[in-house]
């Protein structure tokens, strides 16, 4: 017997998102049915509602999300009911090119529950492959992480993407390391996560860009020891004059613009890192003259998911928190009930907000 639950669903472009009652299966082979607690609004559940990801719709939105295993299907071991855990879109499947060459966190063919969920008969296309923003939704067992229960639902869940990503970008992607200089451009819950990334790593200099003053004393509270407004000056001027006229050894672009890509790479030292985690529209282009990218030499990089492996870092993340090394309280900015997830777009695109936080 499938259950009926209510979930957000984007039903087409643009539209405001609503709640309907949706049909999630049992789970089969390899599933797992989870009891969702707390799920984060994020820009990419934004984008799926705009149509920016693909035309799949009806989608069936969320994808940040910690809660319970309600029952688990035929064949999965290691999860079992009442674990705690975060759902992740890495099931890395161990067999692709990339895993077999032991790089899993490139995984190019990543596990999703094989049962669809439905509305009113029709096929719901989780986002991200999850769709959290439900009472109950249904994973594949490897897009479900336990971690230590003692972490609170609505700030464990943030682990599951925006978070992840930003520390990712800057721990596995951009290595950076003890002594080194960044430059985070955009202070959202991404950028906040890659300033406070960069502190754990040990970096001696962390420069925070964003055109919101707001944004830019949050963005202290995680660790930034300097901060620019580009609305105001040249980020890249400044950037320089903070680090001796030389740039900075990591320079992690967190908006997805042209613009600030360009301030990122032209704010490096000579052989530093670019990261790319801010997710670009289709339309976007760049135009770099090529003796400058030859010239400056590095390393120009993108960050999927923050390189993670949710099965190496989750837990790992999970227990800095719990002993007060990670700071993640403060990037729930407020919870909220599953019939506000539409309020919270209005608010992220009004930067009121880094994370809204729905708990069920
Ligand atoms: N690579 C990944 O795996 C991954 C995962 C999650 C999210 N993302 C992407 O990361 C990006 C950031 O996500 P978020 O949730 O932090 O978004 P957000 O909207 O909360 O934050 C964006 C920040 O950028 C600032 N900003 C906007 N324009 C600017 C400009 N011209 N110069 C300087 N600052 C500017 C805003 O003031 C805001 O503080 C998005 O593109 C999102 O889709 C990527
Ligand atoms: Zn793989
Ligand atoms: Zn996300």
């Amino acid at each position: 017997m499938a259950h009926q639950v209510k979930g957000v669903i984007a039903k087409s472009k643009g539209d405001p998102v609503a709640i309907e009652t949706i049909e999630v299966p049992n789970p089969g082979p390899g599933e797992v049915l989870i009891d969702v607690k707390a799920c984060g609004v994020c820009h990419t559940d934004l984008h799926y509602r705009e149509g920016a990801i693909n035309d799949e719709f009806p989608f069936l939105l969320g994808h940040e999300a910690a809660g319970l295993v309600e029952e688990v299907g035929e064949g999965v071991t290691g999860l079992a009911a009442g674990d705690f855990v975060i759902l992740n879109w890495r099931a890395v499947c161990g067999h692709c090119r990339s895993c077999r060459r032991g790089r899993p966190w490139n995984c190019f063919s990543t596990h999703n529950a094989t049962q669809k969920m439905k509305l009113d008969g029709k096929e719901l296309s989780p986002a991200l492959g999850i769709g959290a923003f439900a009472e109950k939704t249904l994973v594949a067992a490897g897009q479900a992480t336990k971690v230590n229960p003692e972490a609170k639902p609505e700030v464990a869940g943030l682990i599951g993407c925006g978070v992840m990503a930003g520390l990712g970008a800057a721990m596995n992607t951009g290595q950076v390391s003890r002594g080194d200089s960044v430059a985070v451009f955009g202070c959202g819950g991404v950028g906040d996560a890659a300033i406070e990334g960069s502190r754990l790593a040990g970096a001696h200099t962390i420069i925070a860009v964003d055109i919101d003053p707001t944004k830019l004393e949050w963005a202290k509270e995680f660790g930034a020891t300097h901060t620019i407004d580009s609305s105001k000056v040249d980020p890249v001027e400044a950037i320089r004059e903070i680090t001796d006229g030389n740039g900075v050894d990591v320079a992690i672009e967190a908006i997805g613009l042209p613009i600030t890509y360009e301030q990122a790479f032209y704010s490096r030292d000579l052989a530093g890192t670019v990261v790319l985690v801010g997710v670009p529209n289709p339309e976007m282009k760049i135009e770099l003259p090529m003796i400058e990218i030859f010239g400056r030499g590095g390393t120009l990089k993108s960050s999927w998911y923050g390189d993670c492996l949710p099965s190496r870092d989750f837990p790992m993340l999970i227990d800095l928190y719990l002993q007060g090394r990670l700071e993640l309280d403060r990037f729930v900015s407020e919870t909220i009930g599953l019939d506000e997830v539409e309020e919270a777009f209005h608010k992220m695109e009004r930067g009121e907000v880094l994370r809204s936080v729905v708990i069920l």
